[in-house]
Formats: structure tokens, sequence, C-alpha cells
């Protein structure tokens, strides 16, 4: 996903349209629709500039939420406030906001106007915004809402899960996410890919064996060789699985059989046979997603088995013959991928963590059965929490007791999508872009067959 700055997406629309339009996204987020869903119901000439802007307003919710509470005392109809609440998020950060000032304020003004609004309302509030701007942004100095722009659930857990680290990674998921893509090793190599780009002009720094981090992001359809099916667009953490669940090249023959539990919209499927050669079963339990991973693999000329069904019953999907790997790429809150999503926080709510908990551990116990013996079980999150992480694996290993079959082999655990790299590569040169959040457990069961 593009994630451009606002000014340059929106040049070719008005600005006052996108503003109406980004305040009907904004409160179609706050009934509980994914910002993705909504931006597909987008007129296509409207949707690059709709989504910048939704982006930015997402990033900044708290602050001008609280802006808004503090200068419209009374809550204004829901459209109205929708629309303050996009232009004060517009009017932020303080000296580096994307438009200038007057610019903002007469065109949230005419969007007022043209929607039937209270226009004069607006232009005193986003004026007296403009007007007296360092004394009411001093005045929210201690609400954790409008300074972290993120629930007081999410930034508790946060603080007890990571007590050293949870400032860093709140003021992370609000910076810019790097376009980082993996190199289908199939076709090219890492280095003849980044000669290539280089050779074309495009900036990029090698960031993980097959990671490949652009400059500047670009859309899909202008990477080079992404028709082709030389790349793929994976965060440099997402890039960790395959290898991991594979483990030293060879040790999986020809033919293994693998499976891969929740594998829409495919990336990670795709990583594996990359990879090796391997009998492949993607299943996912939402046959919406599954037309996604075909693509994927035609794009790039593999071949899995793609099946719809709940990975928690493989009564109805499974053959009976054990697999020699499994990948649990489990569902989760997304707390690491705050970047690329900056919805997610603000759909998510406090109760949904356990109830996720549950339904990996769900999985976990139904997935492990079918391992063969000698064979690995990676079970992966996009969560910075511990409860999708560590906890889940703490859990499922005292659930089997100290003389089970169960032993857990080296592997990352909680990545947080901070600076430092050297997770995903030894060789990541200094000033590379932060990976997203992961968390990484890898499973061996014990025995031969
Ligand atoms: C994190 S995404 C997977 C991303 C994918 N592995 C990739 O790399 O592209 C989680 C997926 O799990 C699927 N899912 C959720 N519950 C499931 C279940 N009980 N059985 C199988 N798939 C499930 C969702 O539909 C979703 O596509």
């Amino acid at each position: 996903m593009s994630d451009a700055p606002p000014a340059a997406e929106a040049r070719s629309l008005r600005l006052a349209e996108l503003l109406l339009l980004t305040a009907q996204a904004l409160q179609a987020v706050e009934a509980g629709r994914s910002l993705d869903a909504v931006l597909a119901g987008v007129a296509p000439a409207a949707r690059p500039g709709v989504q910048a802007l939704a982006f930015h307003v997402l990033r900044w919710l708290g602050s001008a939420r609280a802006l808004r509470r503090r200068l419209v005392a009374r809550p204004p109809p829901a459209q109205l406030d929708a629309l303050l609440t996009c232009a004060l998020a517009l009017l932020w950060p303080a000296g580096t906001p994307p438009y200038r000032e007057h610019t903002l304020v007469d065109q949230a003004v005419r969007a007022a106007r043209g929607a039937g609004l209270a226009s004069a309302l607006v232009n005193a509030v986003l004026r007296r915004f403009v007007r007296e701007r360092d004394a009411l942004v001093a005045a929210l100095q201690g609400d954790e809402l409008a300074q972290w722009n993120h629930p007081p659930w999410w930034i508790a857990r946060l603080r007890t899960d990571w007590p050293q680290d949870w400032q860093a990674v709140l003021a992370a998921d609000n910076a810019h996410p790097p376009l980082t893509l993996r190199v289908n090793v199939r076709r090219t190599s890492t280095a003849a890919y980044a000669a290539r780009l280089a050779a074309e002009g495009v900036a990029a720094q090698v960031v993980g064996p097959s990671a490949v981090a652009l400059t500047q992001p670009v859309p899909v359809a202008r990477i080079p060789g992404f028709a082709q099916g030389e790349v793929s667009v994976q965060d440099a953490a997402a890039q960790l699985a395959a290898p991991l669940l594979l483990g030293a090249p060879g040790r999986l023959g020809p033919g293994a059989r693998v499976l891969d539990a929740c594998a829409a919209p495919g990336g990670k499927t795709a990583h594996l046979l990359e990879l090796a050669d391997l009998d492949l079963l993607a299943l996912d339990r939402d046959p919406q997603r599954l037309p996604r991973v075909h693509e994927t693999l035609a794009r790039l000329g593999l071949a899995a088995r793609i099946v719809a069904g709940d990975a928690g019953e493989p009564a109805a999907w499974w053959d009976g013959l054990p697999f020699d790997a499994i990948l649990l790429d489990a569902p989760c809150s997304a707390s690491g991928i705050v970047r690329r999503h900056p919805d997610v926080r603000w759909l998510r709510r406090a109760r949904d963590i356990d109830a996720l908990a549950q339904a990996q551990s769900r999985l976990l116990d139904a997935l492990w059965p079918l391992l063969a013996p000698g064979g690995r079980l990676l079970y992966c999150t996009c969560s910075v929490f511990k409860a999708e992480g560590e906890g889940r694996i703490d859990a499922f290993l005292q659930r089997h007791g100290p003389e089970a079959d169960v032993c857990r082999l080296g592997a990352p655990g909680h990545l947080l999508p901070l600076a430092d790299n050297s997770e995903v590569g030894a060789d990541v040169p200094a000033g590379a872009p932060a990976h997203d959040g992961f968390f990484y457990a890898l499973l061996e069961k014990r025995g031969t067959r």
C-alpha cells in the first residue's frame, strides 16, 4: 500500500472533496469497519488521496479528538464532528503539518459549506486552533490519548509488556513504513536485483538475505520486475518465517509435506515455495481471501494445493498423513503492523486480546497432532503483545508438561518494530528502516519416524 504524503497524493482532486470523503471514512472506521474495506468502496480517482489523508488522520486521531473536545464542548452532529476532527488532525503535528494552515482551513470551510454543515463553526474552531495552538497543545499535556494517539488500554498493555520500550514502540507506530521487497530467488538473486534497481535509478538498500527496502515507496505496478514475479512486497521481519521453518538448505527434501495453516493472502506460502520444492497445502478459513493466494502463486510461477478450511477442525480437510513442517501464522491483533494499518489501534478492543489468545491456543493444540515425529511447527503472529506471543507458547508448553514430545528450538521470540535490525540479517546496514513487530517460536516434535 502506498503511503505517500497527503499533499502529493491529493493534487488531482480538490482538497475540500477529499476532506469530506476522509471524514466519511473516519466515521466508518469509528463504526468498526476496517480502512481497507472502506477504501475499496471509494471511487478509484479519489482513493489514493483519501487513503493518504485517512492514514494521517488515524495517526493523529487521539490528539485531534482531544482538541475537538476542548474547542467545542458540546459534541457536534456526527458528520460535522468527523470533518472537524479530520481537519484538526491535518493541522498536526506542529511544525510539519501536511498542508499550509490557511489552505487547510479554507478547504475545510468549503467542504462544510458544500455538505450543508455549519461552515461558520468550522471556520471559527480551526482559526482559533491556529491562533492559540501553543496554549491548546500545552493544555493537552498529561492526556495519554492525545500524547500517544493510541487507546489507553493499548498503552497500558504495552507498558506492562515492555517497561523499557513501550514509548519507543508507540512512537514507531506513527512512522511511515518502508516498502520492503522479497527477492524471488528462483528468478534472480538479491545482489542482481539490487544492481538492477541501481541501474534503473531506484534508490534502495539490502536489509536482509532476500530483503530490499526502497528509499521512496512507489505504487506496486511500478516496482521493477514485480509483474514478472522477480519480487513481492513483504516486510523484512515477515521474511524470517520461511527460512526459520525450513532450517538449513536441504533439511526438507523435495516433496516434503508442509502445511501453511493460515495462508491468505499467501506471502509466506510463496516464500516457502521459492526456497524449496515442497508438497504444500495452503489452508485458510476465509474463502474470499483465497483468490489472492492463487494470484500470488501464479505471478511467481509457484504451485500449492489451496483449500478453504478451519485449521482448528482438521477432520474436515486433513488426509491423515502427517506433515513434516507446519507454519501457523495465527490470526492476531496486528499490533506489530500499526504503521501499515493505522486504523487497527482504533478498531481493536481490550477484550479482543483474550479472545485472540484463546483462538491461537486452539489452533496450536489442533495442529500439533498433525506433525510427524522430528517435524517442526513455527508459530508466529504480527503482534507486539506478549499474550499473543510468549504467553501462548508458555501456556502450550505447560499444557504438554515436561515429559512431552515437544522441544523448543532457537527462534527470535518477540521482535519490536524498532531500529535494531540485527535479527533480520547479520549484514543489515546501519540506518536501515525498522522492520515490523513480530513473534516467532519454533517447536520440534521429539522422536524419529
Ligand atoms: C496473519 S493472516 C495470514 C497471513 C499469511 N500467512 C501471509 O503471510 O500472507 C491470518 C489468516 O488467518 C486466517 N484464519 C483465521 N482463523 C483461521 C482458522 N481458524 N483457520 C484457518 N485460517 C484462519 C485469516 O483468514 C487470515 O487470512
